[in-house]
């Protein structure tokens, strides 16, 4: 892989140990994927921030690290909010080492923006940016939605693509390899509403693995494609769709035509996923609520009180801009929640049956709250939490 000399420079040893080894990662990483160069990165968005996901190992890693971020880079959820911790239930132990985890990253320049929809916060990222993001689905929503290019990047990646500044490039950050390989097709897709999305990527995850797929015959506001995409990077490994006449990179003159392969997803499929259960808890934010979201949950809720624990996850930025709003959710009894999620945080971790209406979240319940989880559309969400 061609460096220059700078690179070569940090390679050698000459600013320091950290950005030494990060280099070497991002070298390795190179290698291995064929890559010819680096390309200089925007932003970064890194994983590894919960310490319920990377434990004292990851805690002490972090610590030992001695450098600055070069570009704006941002975590993704940790393990609860850093201020009202004590108020979902989480121990002073966990908390202690919570904060012990952001306090590392902020000495390295990280700014203390958890969330997985850094998007939201930093509006101006165009089909010309570059980055080195990780959280799946972010990844998927910037490269679809967007059209700007990343790869899927671990937590020490993008942490060393961060310090660097740069990223290697292929991948994704080649365009030859963002062109369509499947085709998707939805039955009915005039009578869907916007709960389905997430069910859609649910189920298309599952068949499409880690190609990408086109999406022919879907209309879908931003907010139901960041639900398609993180439900479909959850259950397969899609970190870049396409949907016709919709997405920036399906309307270029460039793109490549329809693949011959399709895959059909029933109605019926969809609708055996919404399945009644008796849960205990209601969550929704996955991915992190938008500000047309929480205002949507605060008409729902108008009047009304919360009769079962009622969680809504969302990014501090933009809880920070809708204070008059998330004060009126906060009313009924729900809580309004920023910095963590359902899943990275173990404050869900005390319920045996969670509603959800996320494909994403419908996936990880299971496995990462050790619940089982029920999908609904956002509205019955809502009118499960205050029945
Ligand atoms: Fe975001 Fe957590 Fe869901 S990181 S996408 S809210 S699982």
């Amino acid at each position: 892989m061609q460096l220059d000399r700078e690179d070569e420079n940090i390679l050698a040893g000459e600013y320091g140990e950290t950005r030494q080894k990060m280099m070497e990662i991002l070298v390795a990483l190179g290698k291995v994927f064929g890559a010819e160069e680096l390309v200089p990165i925007t932003s970064a968005q890194i994983s590894g921030a919960s310490y319920k996901t990377i434990g004292e190992w990851g805690l002490e890693w972090l610590r030992n690290l001695d450098a600055r971020v070069a570009v704006l880079s941002v975590l993704n959820p940790v393990g609860m909010p850093r201020d009202n911790w004590r108020d979902i239930g989480i121990s002073k132990e966990f908390a202690d080492k919570q904060l012990a985890v952001m306090d590392a990253y902020r000495k390295l320049g990280v700014k203390m923006e958890c969330t997985c929809t850094p998007y939201y916060l930093y509006t101006n990222l165009t089909m010309q940016d570059h980055l080195a993001w990780s959280e799946s689905s972010a990844v998927s929503y910037v490269n679809s939605v967007i059209g700007a290019k990343t790869n899927r990047e671990g937590g020490p990646s993008a942490l060393a693509a961060a310090i660097i500044g740069k990223t290697p490039k292929y991948g994704l950050h080649l365009f030859k390899n963002r062109m369509p390989q499947v085709t998707v097709e939805v039955e009915d897709s005039d009578a869907l509403h916007a709960g389905h999305f997430g069910a859609i990527g649910y189920l298309a995850g599952k068949e499409v693995g880690n190609r990408i797929p086109y999406f022919t015959n879907i209309r879908a506001s931003r907010d139901q494609l960041k639900a398609l995409g993180a439900a479909m990077a959850a259950t397969g490994a899609v970190a870049l769709y396409h949907v016709k006449g919709i997405t920036p990179e399906a309307r270029l003159p460039t793109f490549a035509p329809e693949p011959s392969e399709k895959i059909v997803i029933e109605a019926s499929e969809i609708e055996s996923l919404f399945k009644e259960k008796e849960i205990d808890a209601v969550a929704v934010g996955c991915p992190h609520c938008s500000a047309e979201e929480l205002l949507k949950i605060s008409e729902l809720l108008a009047g009304r009180k919360v009769k079962k624990p009622l969680y809504i996850f969302s990014s501090k930025g933009v809880k920070d801009a809708n204070a008059g709003i998330v004060s009126k959710i906060q009313k009924t009894g729900a809580k309004v929640i920023e910095d963590t999620c359902i899943v990275v945080s173990p404050a869900m971790d005390k319920f045996d049956t969670i509603m959800v209406d996320s494909g994403k979240a419908f996936a990880y319940v299971p496995n990462m709250c050790g619940a089982e989880a029920r999908l609904g559309s956002l509205e019955e969400c809502i009118e499960e939490a205050v029945r």
